[in-house]
């Protein structure tokens, strides 16, 4: 761990009773949940909850989730709460599961970029809930990174990111799942998905029928549904293409397209390759970062963002990330590579 005056064992309660006394003056400070490392500041406050903002580059149309220690205080934040909302907050908290339900006033507009919702969840990292029980005010915090960029999974990639802009970070270790919540918003008895995360489809569509939206219909949906699931999230500073083939079909067209390249006298770029399940090496790759040979796609998911950074540190020219099945925590893996990808779906581009 990259030692600094900002970053301190998660513990020691000592630490944990500073970084509670910090979010009642109104600073900020990175926290680790079980899904990303957060930056929090006091919900309540909108000058605290500024700095966040500030802090990620983070435009204010993209609102914040609200972190509570229990449901009942999650709960105290809105003003209606539906009989379903409470089964699923029941069966799933502390957990990865976002809800988006009608605000209570005391909620400052910056924190819903004026939507009449706001988004809460109760961790399940004990650190999370320390803080928050110390600090006894609701955390809005947003994944510990600059907007757009990669989610953190660790104390050392806030360090990395953010550096001595937030006024403390606490390191509980690396998060256990990897992506961020699932956002649910909850309409009568029916959930709609705004984001796949920890908590998968499958399992909610266990208590609640949920619908799906495109990112176009999000897109377009001027701040009703989800104005910051931008299309562009998630993405490393490499440029990230998400094929469509699998491993050894982009081999086989790589092939070509080297063999081209040799006779045209070109210079092979450095090509990074993100994968799942089997992958040879190859000598036209020049590194290569599997999220789980065994196919483990919990696996893969904890894995991801930390992977991406680590291609970016190799320095490779693209990243070339192939697709794991969508099904379970698959779809918010898609999601995420689909984002980090901004459309980039064939290599032909790149190579020519
Ligand atoms: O796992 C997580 O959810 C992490 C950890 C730190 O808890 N947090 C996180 O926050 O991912 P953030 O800000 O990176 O993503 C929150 C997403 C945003 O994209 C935003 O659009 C959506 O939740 N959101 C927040 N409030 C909303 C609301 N009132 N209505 C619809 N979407 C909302
Ligand atoms: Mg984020």
């Amino acid at each position: 761990m990259t030692q600094s005056r900002w970053v301190f064992s998660a513990h020691s309660p000592e630490n944990i009773k500073r970084a509670a006394a910090i979010l009642q003056k109104g600073g900020t400070v990175a926290f680790p949940t079980e899904t990303v490392y957060g930056l929090g500041a006091n919900a309540l406050d909108p000058k605290a909850v500024f700095k966040i903002f500030e802090i990620k580059k983070r435009p204010t149309f993209d609102p914040l989730i609200v972190h509570a220690a229990s449901m009942r205080e999650a709960f105290l934040l809105c003003s209606e709460v539906p009989e379903i909302a409470r089964t699923l907050a029941k069966k799933f908290w502390p957990g990865a599961l976002t809800l988006v339900l009608p605000k209570k006033q005391i909620i400052p507009d910056l924190v819903t970029s004026g939507l009449s919702t706001v988004a809460v969840r109760v961790p399940n990292h004990p650190v999370a809930l320390e803080l928050i029980h110390r600090a006894r005010r609701p955390l809005a915090a947003p994944s510990a990174n600059p907007f757009g960029r990669t989610s953190p999974t660790s104390a050392e990639h806030v360090w990395n990111d953010l550096g001595e802009a937030v006024d403390m970070i606490l390191d509980g270790g690396s998060t256990s799942i990897g992506v961020e919540s699932t956002v649910l918003q909850i309409q009568g008895d029916q959930g709609i998905l705004l984001r796949p995360g920890g908590v998968t489809l499958e399992e909610l569509r266990k208590i609640i029928p949920v619908s799906t939206v495109t990112p176009k219909e999000l897109e377009s949906s001027e701040g009703i549904l989800s104005p910051g699931l931008l299309k562009s999230h998630y993405a490393p500073n490499t440029p990230l293409y998400l094929v469509k083939d699998s491993f050894k079909e982009t081999l086989k067209w790589l092939e070509g397209k080297n063999n081209e390249f040799k006779r045209l006298g070109k210079p092979w770029p450095r090509i990074g390759a993100l994968c799942f399940g089997q992958a040879p090496k190859s000598p036209l790759i020049s590194a290569l970062v599997n999220l789980s040979p065994k196919k483990d796609i919990r696996k893969a998911a904890s894995e991801l963002f930390q992977a991406m950074r680590k291609l970016d540190k190799m320095e490779v020219d693209l990243i070339v990330a192939f697709p794991v099945p969508e099904m379970g925590m698959g779809a918010a893996v898609m999601d995420r590579l689909r984002k980090a990808s901004a459309g980039k779906n064939n290599l032909k581009p790149f190579f020519e």
